[in-house]
């Protein structure tokens, strides 16, 4: 392929790009969006395999045969709630990719680059491999603590922020010598190792209710990764991509920040200035009297009365995989003239959206679909809130618990309506790992139990009302 024809499809690759990013904003048009991007790495893939920098097919067509299988393998089989887990240890891979890339740029025996050019391609190989590097095991790091593998409880070492500060100055000495080197590799391996850790540390600093923020902050990072590789292969569609990964991954983790009330600075350098004064979560029980169960049909004689209904999803709707009998509960209500409202906290679930995707696909219509600061004054208004498998996200000691691990979160005020049922399988604890004190709440009832079976309870009884009414009309 031409060089003038290369660059011509890395520019619609990169437009490509945009649009997707443009359509991936809002629920109507994500699907023309994934496409669009789709469609911009067929095309980014193709142009560059058949570029006349592109000799080794038969290394190439060894490498992409089982990835291609394997990824194809993988994502088929991953269940929506294991997402997060496969994302971020995709995101992990593009670390070590970018890590490998600036080991081979330096090992190559003639790079025909001299003065300026030889040392603005070293810098580039340095900071391509370090941030890669962290990336790399931070993502691992993500990858067990998003799969229970490892607990999700941060680990604060006593001098935690001298230690990566330290790490950060060895970054920059061995850099240094790495420049002026002859043979610069023994500070280049020391350096890897040391970003390593660093990315151990860095996420393992992070607690539980915090991860969101540090899951886009990697993909954010991987962004990066791919953007210097992009500089050290002079690759341009490289360099396009890993940007606007890696800023939209920074805008969204900023955006994540604002809604949990997080400062995102804090959050990046593992609770910065706070944690130690603050309770694990674990250990410490506090008594918050006992909780009142209810069953189906009292939870339908409810709704039968309610003229308002929010319902509330969390990671438990996505687990039992309630969302379509969800829909159908909203429709028959909304059928009998109810008016029936979704609230969606911004880190429900255990992915951006997470929520918006099961809906959508459940066919919820979005105009019902609401964010949590558009339905958070309205719960003193609400007949009945449904929490279906959420747990941290209505949690009120975020608001009056200083000492709770998730103090400051803003949380759905569900407990302000009049009727609040909760759907879970016990009065267990959420991801964060806290209690929740709405469980005891006087004006909330526990369904315990799988959801998909109480909601399909749900739906039975008010189905059976449902025909027997148009019978006895
Ligand atoms: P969680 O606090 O995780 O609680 C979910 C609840 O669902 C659990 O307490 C569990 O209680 C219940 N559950 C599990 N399986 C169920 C089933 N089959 N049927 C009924 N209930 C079931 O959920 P949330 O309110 O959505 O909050 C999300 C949490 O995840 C936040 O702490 C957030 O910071 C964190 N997080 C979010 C993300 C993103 S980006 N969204 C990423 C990583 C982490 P039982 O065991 O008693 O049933």
């Amino acid at each position: 392929m031409s060089n003038n024809l290369l660059t011509v499809a890395y520019i619609a690759a990169s437009a490509l790009f945009i649009l997707s990013l443009g359509g991936l904003s809002n629920q109507e048009t994500a699907r023309r969006g994934n496409m669009f991007g789709i469609a911009g790495m067929a095309i980014a893939f193709i142009a560059t395999a058949l570029s006349s920098q592109v000799t080794g097919y038969t290394t190439l067509v060894g490498a992409i045969i089982p990835g291609a299988i394997i990824g194809s393998v993988l994502a088929a089989r991953v269940a929506m709630t294991s997402m997060p887990e496969l994302v971020a240890i995709l995101h992990s891979f593009v670390g070590l990719a970018a890590v490998l890339v600036g080991f081979a740029n330096y090992l190559q025996p003639e790079s025909g680059l001299v003065g300026a050019e030889a040392t603005i391609h070293e810098i580039e190989i340095y900071i391509g491999i370090f941030i890669g590097a962290v990336t790399f095991t931070g993502s691992i790091i993500a990858f067990g603590k998003l799969s229970a593998m490892i607990g999700s409880k941060p680990l604060l070492l006593p001098a935690r922020h001298l230690l990566n500060i330290a790490m950060l100055v060895g970054t920059v000495i061995l850099g240094v010598e790495f420049m002026g080197a002859e043979n610069g590799l023994q500070p280049l391996l020391i350096m890897t190792a040391i970003a390593c850790v660093l990315g151990v540390h860095l996420v393992m600093a992070i607690g539980g209710a915090d991860m969101p923020v540090v899951i886009s902050m990697l993909n954010s990072y991987s962004g990066w990764a791919a953007a210097a590789a992009g500089f050290m292969l002079s690759n341009d569609v490289l360099i396009i991509t890993g940007a606007l990964v890696g800023s939209s991954g920074a805008i969204l983790s900023y955006i994540m920040c604002a809604a949990m009330n997080r400062s995102f600075i804090s959050v990046i350098l593992g609770g910065f200035g706070e944690g130690s004064n603050k309770s694990t979560g674990s250990g410490e029980k506090k008594s918050y009297g006992e909780a009142t169960i209810t069953n189906v049909e009292e939870t339908v004689e409810l709704l039968n009365d309610a003229k308002s209904v929010v319902i509330v999803p969390g990671y438990g709707m996505a687990v039992a995989q309630a969302q379509h009998m969800v829909s159908d509960v909203t429709k028959i209500l909304r059928k009998r003239g109810k008016e029936v409202r979704f609230g969606i906290h911004p880190v429900a679930g255990r992915m951006p959206g997470h929520m918006n995707v099961l809906l959508a696909e459940a066919n919820v219509p979005y105009d019902i679909v609401l964010e949590m600061e558009e339905i958070n004054e309205d719960f003193s208004d609400t007949d009945v809130v449904l929490v279906v498998g959420a747990n941290d996200t209505v949690n009120p000691s975020a608001l009056d618990d200083p000492d709770s691990p998730i103090a400051g979160m803003p949380v759905m005020e569900v407990w302000n309506a009049q009727n609040v049922v909760v759907m879970k399988r016990s009065l267990g604890i959420g991801y964060a790992g806290v209690d929740n004190p709405l469980f005891y709440n006087d004006n909330t009832l526990m369904l315990l139990g799988d959801a998909k079976t109480n909601v399909g309870a749900i739906l039975g009884e008010l189905s059976a009302s449902e025909k027997k009414e148009l019978v006895a009309a």
